[in-house]
């Protein structure tokens, strides 16, 4: 499977949204990781559906990968699907119905996710094998952008990418927080396939150059 490296505008110029989201599209980002928080789930607030709605109207050839970090979840799944994301993750902290949530979201025509915090079994994706398109691995607690890769992910990507192939699965496998060039090609060499990399991005001063630059260490 081609990689894909998933720019997250929780790190951009917010004022500037609209600009930087086609700059980091026309440096070659392959899909928009939208990140939604509610200072409750996690004890930060970012943005919802009607900013998606707004960049969907202007970028409506782009896929956007909406992570949501909002407990409960179920009430904000269609606002959502409607703002036309392609993508959304959930927690399975964030819902007393992991299989029913993620069933909504195909229903609802986007793919479903679901995000392991450091903290959580993988467990979880062995219940739910069959019912879900990606697998969001967590290398930071989620709630901020800018923290450090925590190394012990790589293990657990090793060990995620292990049971999909067992399941036969062909979801894909991501990796979010703290993703950089000094850490990008361990965790393809672990089995990611998605790489969300927000702040080692956008705080660079040239898009095309750091994406081109991770994308040469994936192969
Ligand atoms: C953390 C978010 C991540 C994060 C990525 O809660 O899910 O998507 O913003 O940003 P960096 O790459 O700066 O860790
Ligand atoms: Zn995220």
């Amino acid at each position: 499977m081609n990689p894909i490296i998933a720019p997250s505008i929780l790190a951009a110029d917010f004022a500037r949204l609209g600009h930087e989201v086609k700059a980091v599209l026309d440096a070659g980002a392959d899909v928009i990781h939208f990140d939604v928080m509610d200072n409750h789930y996690v004890p930060n607030l970012s943005f919802g559906p009607v900013v998606l709605n707004s960049l969907k109207t202007h970028f409506p050839e782009t896929e956007f990968d909406v992570h949501l970090m909002v407990k409960p979840v179920e009430n904000m799944i269609d606002a959502f699907l409607d703002g036309g994301a392609s993508y959304i993750s959930i927690h399975p902290e964030a819902t007393n119905h992991v299989h029913a949530a993620l069933n909504r979201i195909r229903r609802g025509g986007a793919k479903a996710g679901i995000v392991l915090n450091p903290s959580t079994s993988l467990n979880v994706l062995d219940e739910l094998q069959g019912n879900f398109d990606l697998v969001l691995v967590m290398s930071v607690n989620p709630g901020f952008g800018g923290q450090k890769f925590i190394p012990e992910t790589f293990r657990k990507l090793e060990k995620a990418r292990k049971l999909l192939d067992s399941h036969g699965s062909d979801a894909r496998l991501a990796v979010d927080g703290g993703v950089s060039l000094e850490n990008i090609r361990e965790a393809w060499q672990s089995g990611a396939d998605f790489f969300v990399a927000g702040s080692s991005i956008f705080s660079s001063s040239n898009y095309k150059t750091i994406i081109d630059k991770m994308r040469s260490e994936l192969s």
